[in-house]
């Protein structure tokens, strides 16, 4: 079952947004595998976003990441790298939708509280720097009443 890598940034943590945030990806149906709260240092920040180093905003970004805990999550189910980016809406919140996790909570590109893996192909990447240990194996039980 195909699985995403989901990360509740500093501003989501400060703002109170967690159980929020969780509960969304719940009601959906799909299934959390792995769940810490964390701060992360400047190299490991870069890690993640070494795709974007050469964008203007890069500096910027990786300081927001680091100014607090962000709560990092493996989330699986069928679809859920695309249908996890449709829950959390578009990158800039002046174009996501309301009903979102951006479109109802953020204003700023610099403070949409929220990151999503972006492919199935960057989603194994994140999970494995962010889970080394791997995510937890578990079904739940309601497995059968959301799969046909
Ligand atoms: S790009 O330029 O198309 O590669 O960027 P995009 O895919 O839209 O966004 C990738 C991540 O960069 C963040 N981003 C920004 N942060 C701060 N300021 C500005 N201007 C900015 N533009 C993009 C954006 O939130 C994405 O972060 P994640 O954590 O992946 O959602």
């Amino acid at each position: 079952m195909e699985q995403t890598f989901i990360m509740i940034k500093p501003d989501g943590v400060q703002r109170g947004l967690i159980g929020e945030i969780i509960s969304r990806f719940e009601k959906k149906g799909f299934s959390l595998k792995g769940l810490k709260l964390i701060s992360v240092e400047r190299p490991f920040a870069e890690k993640h976003y070494e795709d974007l180093s050469a964008k203007p905003f890069f500096n910027g970004l990786v300081d927001y990441i680091i100014s607090g805990p962000v709560v990092a999550m493996v989330w699986e189910g069928k679809n859920v790298v695309t249908t996890g980016r449709k829950i959390i809406g578009a990158t800039n919140p002046a174009q996501s939708e309301p009903g979102t996790i951006r479109g109802d909570f953020a204003i700023d590109i610099g403070r949409n509280v929220i990151h999503g893996s972006d492919s199935v192909e960057s989603a194994n990447k994140e999970i494995a720097l962010w889970f080394p240990e791997g995510p937890v194996a578990w079904q739940s039980c309601a497995h059968k009443w959301i799969y046909e």
